[in-house]
């Protein structure tokens, strides 16, 4: 088509050329007729309704688009493709567009959400994440420490609570070693391993993701359950909010027994990212007999999938910091179970007078504290 435009348009100047010239329109219509098709050309045929493949393949050899037409209207067409369920028939999904994806086939769109948004935008977080992470640790350095111990501990988990938090951190960690791998490996991994090595590792770990998957389900509503309670939002978390509980300064803004930011990571990465998480992931497992699995659905279930585990992994990135290296004495609370009343009076104040007064026992479980402490907080 361009051809044909530039030889009419050379044609319509040299004309013009002609005329200003007086030369006889002959001599333009010898310097057109290159533009003539060569022999054997075949101009292409509009496409005829109801037109068959065979019958396209006469007109232009090679254009097979009766074809896939007909493979992507098969879906009212059972017994052709053999995909369960309500994709029974359908070879190519519909046109779609979802959020970040041009408006075309399922697959394709769900393709460019996952390479073009989650990967590159999930992964940029997390290293953000890091990287804000250790510039706390080089400039703020790890909070508290400000009130001595005193000696005396009360009781911060028990064993239950010690045992659901370890089985679910444990299971976390493995999710987001095997989950990095799946999404990252090949641009990391690949290069350096080869394909046979990495192929055995990847699907390796997606094997581990698959069975540890369940384990991190279980022990999530078991956590939920057991910690939503003193997550609960109550006077105070506001102001505790404001000024970031003052943990950057020598005074924390006194809290229950847990402060404001750990109840928004309850109640964002705990709940609303972790189920969202679960109940994608479980779908994906596809261990629910009796569920069905399109396509379409395990599309959307990834994609899911993928944006809450991102968020969930940026948002424990800050978890994990101030649970071990980023707040004094905190990992040792999850350890031991037990926390030096000094420590408890500098972080969770309120928790704490209800415990001298009373109104929290000091100790819930029949756990002794580490090397024989007194237990027993003296009533002030
Ligand atoms: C290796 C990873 C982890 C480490 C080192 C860690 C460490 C800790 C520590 C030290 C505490 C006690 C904080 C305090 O005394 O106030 C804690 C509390 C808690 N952690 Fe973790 N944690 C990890 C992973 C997780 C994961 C994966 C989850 C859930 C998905 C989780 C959920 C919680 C919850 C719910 C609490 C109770 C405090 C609250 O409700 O805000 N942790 N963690």
């Amino acid at each position: 088509m361009r051809k044909l435009l530039n030889c009419l348009s050379r044609a319509a100047g040299l004309a013009a050329l002609a005329a200003v010239l007086g030369l006889p329109a002959l001599a333009v219509a010898q310097t057109v007729a290159p533009a003539d098709p060569p022999p054997g050309f075949v101009a292409p045929a509009e496409p005829q309704p109801g037109e068959t493949n065979a019958q396209r393949a006469l007109t232009q050899p090679g254009n097979n688009a009766p074809l896939w037409r007909a493979v992507r209207d098969s879906g009212t067409q059972p017994g052709t493709v053999n995909l369960e369920g309500g994709e029974l028939g359908t070879l190519v999904q519909p046109f779609v567009r979802y959020p970040g994806s041009d408006y075309t086939t399922a697959g394709e769109a769900w393709r460019q959400v996952r390479n073009d948004w989650i990967i590159p935008y999930g992964g940029s977080l997390l290293l953000v994440m890091l990287v804000a992470v250790t510039l706390m640790y080089f400039t703020v350095g790890p909070i508290g420490g400000h009130v001595p111990d005193t000696g005396r501990k009360v009781e911060r988990f028990t064993p239950f609570e010690r045992s659901a938090h370890g089985l679910n951190a444990a299971a976390f960690v493995v999710l987001v070693v095997s989950g990095l791998v799946m999404a990252f490996g090949k641009f990391l991994l690949l290069p350096v391993l080869g394909a046979t090595l990495f192929g055995w590792l990847t699907y390796a770990l997606k094997t581990v993701h698959n069975f540890v998957g369940p384990l991190f389900a279980v022990t999530l509503i078991v956590m939920i359950v057991t910690f939503v309670r003193d997550n609960m939002p109550r006077a105070g978390d506001l102001a505790w909010l404001k000024s970031f509980g003052g943990v950057f300064g020598n005074h924390q803004v006194p809290s229950h027994r847990f402060n404001a930011g750990e109840k928004v990571v309850f109640w964002s990465g705990v709940f609303l990212l972790g189920l969202l998480a679960t109940v994608s992931g479980i779908f994906l497992n596809q261990i629910v007999p009796g569920m069905s699995n399109t396509r379409g659905q395990m599309q959307v279930a990834q994609m899911v999938h993928g944006a809450a585990t991102a968020l969930m992994m940026a948002v424990f990135v800050l978890h994990i910091y101030l649970g071990t290296i980023g707040a004094k004495g905190a990992l040792n609370g999850m350890v031991t179970g037990y926390c030096d009343e000094g420590w408890a009076q500098e972080h969770h104040e309120l928790w704490l007078k209800d415990i001298k007064s009373g109104k929290i026992p000091a100790q819930r479980s029949g756990a002794a504290p580490p090397d024989g402490a007194d237990a027993q907080p003296r009533a002030t």
